[in-house]
């Protein structure tokens, strides 16, 4: 995470070097191509990465860039909303804390003539919101689901074998999709008892987790492991993504004597991809951000110039007042295998950054 760091750091001040401007940067009074990048958190690593993808991608592309990091406190993003709202953004790219807490500042920004992308997140119960673009949610799910179908051959095997749920934040929209996809290929097999979970939680709301933290995964598995594998091995855990699947190695890694189970992730983390070499994580899946970005920069440069931005979906995604249009980029399982072709060769990590 410190080198991660580092090289944000190290990019932002070579932007900042260049002259190109920011909310930090520009002391211009041209508004006239700023756009607001509202991003929900620093403390983990992903946003961290959306945030400065976009903001370097919409520079090259000419436009200037007020990006906001908001703590995972939603009084914060509205606030800052707000104010990039009065500093003129035309056009307001946001990734949400809580999608359903946003529409009075949305009402805002569509009553002030701004069209709003909601990014990786859907923003829920509002029509400001013009488009979506995100990866296909429920597809990282289907690929975790599948991943352990096919690992563990539950198609053929006669073994049984114990699983724990983990899954997001419960207002963050994308878990219904992350946590449903992966239900839609386990559940048959939980019902005809070729997987077992000894703690019995397997509903979305007993699964997810405040803020998608670490400590609260942790703290919630080692209390799990206590009470349910002292005796018995938990051969799996579907974790919808690595900042929880990091908390469930924690505490594997501090309470249980048992043989590893098959962890699952999403993001591609470096921690996660460290664990996934040192053996402590089966897999990740890859969202390549940068792909995120380029496309969400096409949407932002075709609502800037009034033509028409590019959409791959027209049925997915409704937010309570209609299906938004939206661009889904595409998931990758990440493994043992395959990490280096992924992301070592493709330049999103060092092989140094990721190694354990
Ligand atoms: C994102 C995931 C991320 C999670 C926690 C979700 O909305 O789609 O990639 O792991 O938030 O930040």
């Amino acid at each position: 995470m410190k080198k991660f760091l580092s090289v944000v750091l190290s990019s932002t001040m070579l932007i900042a070097f260049a002259g190109c401007t920011s909310s930090e940067t520009n002391t211009s009074t041209d508004t006239s191509n700023l756009v607001g990048v509202s991003m929900p958190t620093q403390d983990l690593q992903r946003w961290n990465q959306d945030g400065e993808n976009m903001k370097a991608q919409l520079e090259s592309a000419g436009y200037d860039v007020d990006l906001q990091y908001a703590a995972n406190d939603i009084a914060t993003q509205v606030s800052q909303i707000e104010n990039m709202i009065s500093g003129g953004v035309k056009t307001l790219v946001v990734a949400s804390i809580d999608g359903s807490a946003l529409g009075t500042v949305m009402e805002q920004a569509k009553s002030n003539g701004i069209e709003v992308i909601a990014y990786d997140r859907l923003i829920m119960g509002t029509d400001a919101i013009s488009y979506y673009s995100t990866f296909d949610n429920w597809d990282v799910g289907v690929k975790q689901g599948e991943y352990i179908v096919d690992k563990l051959k539950l198609d053929s095997t006669d073994e049984t074998y114990t699983i724990e749920f983990i899954t997001g934040d419960p207002g963050d929209n994308n878990i219904n999709f992350f946590f449903g996809g992966a239900m839609s290929i386990l559940q048959p097999y939980l019902d005809e008892g070729t997987l077992e979970c000894l703690s019995g939680q397997t509903e979305q709301t007993e699964v997810a987790t405040v803020n998608w933290a670490t400590d609260v995964a942790q703290a919630r598995f080692e209390n799990i492991l206590a009470s349910y594998y002292t005796d018995t091995d938990l051969d799996i855990v579907l974790a919808s993504n690595d900042s929880t699947a990091q908390g469930v190695t924690n505490a594997l890694v501090s309470s249980y004597d048992g043989a590893y189970p098959l962890l699952t992730g999403q993001d591609c983390d470096v921690v996660s991809v460290q664990n996934i070499i040192s053996g402590k994580q089966e897999m990740s899946i890859f969202k390549d951000t940068r792909d995120l970005a380029a496309k969400t920069v096409e949407m932002v440069d075709a609502l800037m110039k009034g033509s028409e931005p590019p959409i791959n979906d027209n049925k997915t995604y409704d937010n309570g007042t209609g299906i938004i249009p939206s661009y889904l980029c595409e998931p990758v399982v990440a493994t043992l295998n395959n990490y280096e072709a992924l992301l070592i060769e493709t330049g999103y990590y060092t092989a140094e950054e990721v190694q354990p």
